[in-house]
């Protein structure tokens, strides 16, 4: 059944006749289109806008309409960088309403943005059906393939932003049945007692690989006011936690964090694939291509490739929205702090590292580490000076005060090492 949905580059319905070279000429085409992957058409099928872009400033923005699947409104949203890795979108469940009960055999993770309800989660009919309520930025995590609807009883809209990894699973599996009727919820994920399921969790405990904080619990009732320990890895005072929630696998990479108000972080690089969403405050975030040169942009005549988004609560950025590495840099501009959330879906990019060789000696410092110890990360007294002027300038604007210490500046009080 070679369907649409089927497709892949195998399958696109062509049947066209191979001709085999002859001498030294090559076989195939110089030049090709990138057919359109399973995700995408699925994303079309669905009848609802897909945004596309660097970023926005605040996805509240975003028109959104009629999801006849979800018996709610919506829009996708797919950052350039995260295609075919990270699904997105925003849900809007009108006043007096709920979603369909539905299944989907993929890792979903809910942020809302505004208003409040409940949801209620089951093992396909089974008697174990389990409730929770939410508020605004309140976090969850549906597991894998549970039957679960999102309520709104109250007499406002509630806004939420989705995330999950539904490209990776309909490229892979590429069919329907497989994952919206599939029968099978890992018991690993949601099964046992699922009395305390939903009831969140306080005790922080260190990443079994990197060290750093990380919280296992299902829901987060509010992660722009939770409690988030002092890791100081992308800058002073920096605050981070992993949420480690419902058994997912994929969906584990990523965090929330905190900037202090007057902060910024280094400027580290990597590949495409992980989004921050502002949950907090109000900031930008700079990104530009890694190339020769652009260790100081401006400095080199090169500012042009930086591309600058200025971004508060609901608002979001692809931290590498190229296909190969870039660097990418946040700012604190609001007298709050400035709290973003972080998530991909690709397994290759982060402390999992799975592209790379397995090794009983440690991972390389990666992302965190500075250029000058083998990491990516630009330290301060690197930077360009360009990139501290305009910060003051947008603080001054703001109100907010600088807070720098100054011999960050320097090698010396430089040199925080991480290793991930
Ligand atoms: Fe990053």
């Amino acid at each position: 059944m070679a369907d649409a949905w089927y497709g892949g580059p195998a399958n696109t319905g062509e049947r066209v006749k191979y001709v085999e070279p002859t001498g030294e000429e090559k076989a195939g085409l110089l030049r090709y289109k990138r057919p359109p992957s399973t995700w995408d058409i699925f994303q079309k099928e669905e009848g609802i806008p897909i945004w596309s872009g660097i970023g926005i400033s605040d996805s509240r923005t975003l028109p959104r309409e009629h999801w006849e699947r979800m018996g709610a409104l919506g829009t996708y949203i797919q950052l350039i960088g995260t295609n075919n890795s990270t699904g997105m979108f925003v849900l809007e469940v009108p006043a007096r309403s709920a979603t369909r009960a539905h299944k989907h055999f993929y890792e979903e993770r809910y942020i809302v943005v505004e208003g409040r309800g409940s949801t209620e989660v089951d093992r396909d009919g089974s008697s174990a059906k389990t409730t929770f309520e939410w508020q605004p930025w309140s976090m969850f995590s549906i597991p894998l393939n549970a039957t679960f609807r999102i309520v709104n009883a109250t007499s406002s809209p509630a806004v939420l932003i989705g995330i999950n990894t539904a490209p990776i699973m309909t490229n892979l599996m590429k069919s329907k049945q497989f994952l919206f009727e599939n029968p099978y919820v890992p018991d690993e994920r949601f099964g046992g007692n699922l009395e305390d399921y939903w009831k969140p969790q306080d005790e922080f405990e260190a990443h079994p690989v990197q060290g750093r904080a990380m919280l296992t619990s299902n829901l987060f009732p509010d992660i722009s006011n939770c409690y988030l320990p002092l890791d100081n890895n992308r800058g002073p005072g920096y605050r981070w936690v992993n949420p480690n929630m419902a058994g997912n696998t994929v969906l584990t990479g990523g965090f929330i964090a905190e900037y202090p108000s007057g902060r910024y972080s280094k400027a580290h690089h990597h590949g495409s694939g992980p989004v921050l969403i502002c949950v907090k405050g109000k900031g930008y975030s700079y990104t530009w291509p890694k190339d020769e040169g652009t260790m100081t942009p401006w400095a080199n005549g090169k500012g042009d490739l930086v591309q600058r988004l200025d971004y508060g609560p609901g608002g979001m950025i692809s931290a590498a929205p190229g296909y190969a590495t870039w660097f990418h840099q946040h700012f604190a501009i609001s007298k709050e702090p400035f709290r973003v959330h972080a998530i991909w879906a690709n397994i290759n990019v982060g402390g999992g590292g799975a592209a790379r060789p397995a090794s009983d000696d440690g991972m390389v410092a990666g992302v965190g580490a500075e250029i000058t110890e083998g990491g990516t990360a630009i330290p301060y007294h690197m930077e360009d000076p360009y990139i501290r002027e305009y910060y003051q300038s947008r603080l001054k604007e703001n109100g907010a005060e600088y807070a720098m210490p100054p011999e960050i500046y320097t090698p010396a009080g430089s040199s925080i090492k991480i290793d991930y």
